[in-house]
């Protein structure tokens, strides 16, 4: 349970059994309260604002189906559960109907409240949780198409849009998937360019041979194969942005033909002396580390320069797992707006595994495992932990890393660590009802040492 215990209201108007489940609540570390008629009960509701509402529908005067409509209508946050008669499974789903979480058949045994209990609160957690990832989502943790609300992300928000307003060249840098595409278009589409285009060439993907009369076009006959004149990824982005992705894979001769564009803002068509002016502005990504490149002279450094006026790199997703949740909502709402499919939560397991991964591959890896689990969940609502990948399912440490809470602003480590230990002391007393023994033999501690 968690660390503020909930306060539990149980109306019954059988006082042996309201009383005994009572007591076992009060040990599981609910604060109780008990009411024996329908009236009582709406006393009590007036005077506190309870988390739990449990109530026999089947009450003399008010029954339970007022005490329930009575406590949504003031505590829309309330979790009400109904205790049915035997064989009157239909009162049971018009609660349901009506708005209770659940319900719970009599005779039953307490566990079976128990489990109840603890599922609907879950439930209700995982909901809350949901709602507000999402008014997350729609304010400020986002630019373009970029999510995160890390310190990292948080300050390249801001370095993007003060870029986005100037013409400089920008080098941006970062692992495999980390959204170096996504932050160039961010740039573009937040610059007084946006209304032209953004033309994006990746470096790597072409010939060497090609790359040339890519970037700066042809006329007919420059070369084999060149049978008309065409437009270059240059001219095509005049007035807007070229991205120019995998920079670092660039021939020495395409390096200085790059440098003069970027120096003299001019060019020529491949097999033309014909010169071309041009205003573009250039972005330039690479996920290798060009300084180096350019002191093992594999990159020219005057270009490296003239790229690198305004750096940007993109921290890789394991630095900043604040925003696994996020991003996880983010691609979730996503998938089932374009596939029209039921959407579904992430269980908390599934979440701590996820949050406990390396991600070598980044956002897009993170992408690409929830479009699977969503696909393996099929219309289940919740998404679990074998659900993910493999590699994610399997981590020998997904755990303890992963629940620790370590904020940006840092945390008191000797009151952290005290809260913890108080944390466990506790649970461990609640599951053995307060055997000191038993509790001392969960935590694999001597009885003296946990006393
Ligand atoms: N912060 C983010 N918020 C939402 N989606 C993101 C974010 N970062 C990346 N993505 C998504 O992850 C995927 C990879 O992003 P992108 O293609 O921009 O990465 P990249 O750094 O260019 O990768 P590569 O080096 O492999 O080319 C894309 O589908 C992109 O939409
Ligand atoms: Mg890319």
């Amino acid at each position: 349970m968690s660390d503020n215990p909930k306060h539990l209201l149980i109306v019954d108007d059988e006082a042996a059994l309201r009383e005994a489940i009572a007591e076992r609540l009060a040990d599981r570390g609910f604060v109780v309260e008990q009411a024996g008629s329908g009236e009582e009960a709406l006393e009590r509701l007036a005077a506190f604002a309870f988390d739990v509402l449990i109530s026999d529908l089947k009450l003399p005067g008010i029954d339970g189906r007022q005490v329930v409509d009575a406590a949504i209508e003031r505590y829309p946050e309330i979790i009400p559960i109904v205790i049915t008669g035997y064989g009157t499974v239909k009162d049971a789903v018009e609660a349901i109907k009506q708005g209770a979480a659940d319900f719970i058949t009599k005779p039953f045994q307490f566990d079976a409240l128990m489990h109840v209990l603890q599922s609907a609160m879950e439930q209700r957690r995982l909901k809350s949780e949901n709602a507000y990832l999402r008014s997350q989502l729609e304010q400020r943790y986002r630019l373009g198409g970029i999510v995160g609300r890390s310190r990292p992300m948080r300050e390249l928000f801001q370095l993007l849009e003060t870029v986005a307003v100037t013409s400089s060249t920008v080098l941006i840098t970062g692992e495999t998937g980390t959204g170096k595409e996504l932050a160039a278009r961010a740039i573009h589409h937040n610059s007084p360019r946006r209304a032209n285009r953004f033309v994006a060439l990746n470096c790597s993907a072409i010939p060497e041979t090609l790359l040339e009369a890519e970037l700066f076009g042809h006329v007919r006959g420059a070369f084999t194969g060149a049978v008309g004149n065409r437009q270059g990824r240059l001219e095509q982005a005049h007035k807007g942005t070229l991205f120019l992705d995998e920079v670092g894979t660039m021939s020495p001769a395409l390096q200085a033909k790059l440098l003069r564009v970027l120096q003299e803002r001019e060019f020529e068509r491949v097999g033309e002396s014909h010169t071309v002016k041009i205003d573009v502005r250039v972005i330039a990504a690479t996920h290798s580390d060009l300084a180096k490149m350019v002191a093992d002279g594999t990159f020219r450094e005057d270009l490296f320069y003239r790229l690198n006026v305004i750096p940007v790199q993109l921290p890789p997703l394991r630095e900043r797992r604040e925003d696994i949740p996020l991003l996880v909502q983010h691609f979730i709402e996503r998938l089932v707006a374009e596939s029209g499919r039921p959407s579904a939560t992430m269980s908390q397991e599934a979440m701590r595994h996820l949050m406990a991964y390396h991600w070598p591959g980044n956002i897009r890896q993170l992408e690409n495992a929830v479009e699977r689990a969503l696909a393996f969940t099929r219309d289940r609502a919740q998404i679990d932990l074998a659900d993910l990948p493999p590699e994610i399912q399997n981590q020998p440490s997904a755990g303890a890393d992963a629940q620790v809470w370590f904020p940006d602003e840092g945390i008191d480590f000797e009151r952290y660590i005290e809260a913890v230990e108080l944390s466990l002391i506790r649970r461990s007393l609640e599951r053995t009802r307060g055997n000191k023994r038993q509790a001392a033999k969960l935590l694999n501690l001597k009885r003296t040492t946990l006393i």
